[in-house]
């Protein structure tokens, strides 16, 4: 039986891998490395580093496979979404079909955490459910960017007794200011926070988090969102892309007072 494992590598740095990782890693015939984001360069160069950091060059396989650009569905972004995967999964169903023997395993390193805002869990679940081809298969955890902007900033998430929220750009769009808690934001490519604005909101906000190129930016939304947006642009057009994340907070939750 073939075997995949998914490891999480934490977002930007080699020494956000935790030594279950590591060891993993070590017993990994073929590592799996799919081409698609944007700064894609800066991906591989992070894997890459981290397979010579932590193994020895004889020991392991990297294959390489491109994956197709994901088309817009102006109709549904589920269906963008959902398409877009079972075109990987096809990829992916050939990759563990063609380029792994039987009984050897294979890994995909996943950015930050498998189970936070990452497809290639449910399509492994895909994949085996339409039968195309058989393995076992194992979720090894990575730190989060959430994780490393709560630290970078040195807040915690949560104040006493409240609820944190995680969410993207898109569903933040559907939220009204009284809403936000502890609103974590990722995938937000529209600068959804300037909709708040106008009310008391402070955001803890993060660029490149992990990377060398790392950016914070905190404070009273009102109060630093100029340079937040001129940080931000001037980010995109230095390196063409841009990987931010931020939590928005109200001084006062509307559950502090339960
Ligand atoms: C597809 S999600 C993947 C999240 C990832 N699985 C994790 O655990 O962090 C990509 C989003 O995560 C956030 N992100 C990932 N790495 C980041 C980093 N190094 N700095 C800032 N935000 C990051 C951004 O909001 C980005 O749009």
């Amino acid at each position: 039986m073939r075997k995949i494992y998914l490891i999480g590598i934490g977002p930007g740095n080699s020494d956000y891998l935790t030594l279950q990782a590591i060891d993993t890693m070590k017993k990994v015939d073929v590592f799996f490395i799919l081409e698609k984001e944007k700064g894609f360069k800066e991906f591989l160069k992070i894997r890459k580093e981290i397979l010579e950091k932590y193994l020895d060059r004889e020991t392991y396989r990297v294959v390489n496979a491109k994956i197709p650009k994901r088309k817009k569905n102006r109709k549904s972004y589920k269906e963008e979404v959902k398409t877009w995967r079972e075109q990987k999964a096809e990829v992916i169903t050939e990759l563990i079909e063609n380029k792994m023997k039987d009984g050897e395993i294979g890994a995909f390193l996943i950015w930050g955490d498998p189970s936070l805002y990452d497809g290639h869990l449910e399509i492994l679940q895909h994949i085996l459910k339409e039968g195309a081809v058989n393995f076992e298969y194992k979720v090894i955890p990575g730190i989060t960017s959430i994780q490393i902007l709560a630290a970078r900033h040195k807040i915690p998430l949560n104040r006493i007794g409240e609820s944190i929220v995680i969410t993207t750009g898109r569903k933040l769009k559907e939220y009204t200011p009284d809403r936000i808690t502890n609103t974590v934001v990722l995938l937000d490519n529209y600068s959804t926070f300037k909709d708040f604005k106008d009310s008391d909101i402070d955001i803890y906000w993060g660029g490149y988090l992990g990377s060398k190129d790392e950016i914070l930016l905190s404070g009273r939304l009102k109060d630093i969102i100029e340079d937040l947006k001129k940080i931000r642009r001037e980010a995109k057009r230095e390196k063409s892309w841009l990987m931010d994340t931020y939590i928005l907070r109200r001084p006062e939750g509307p559950e502090s007072n339960e």
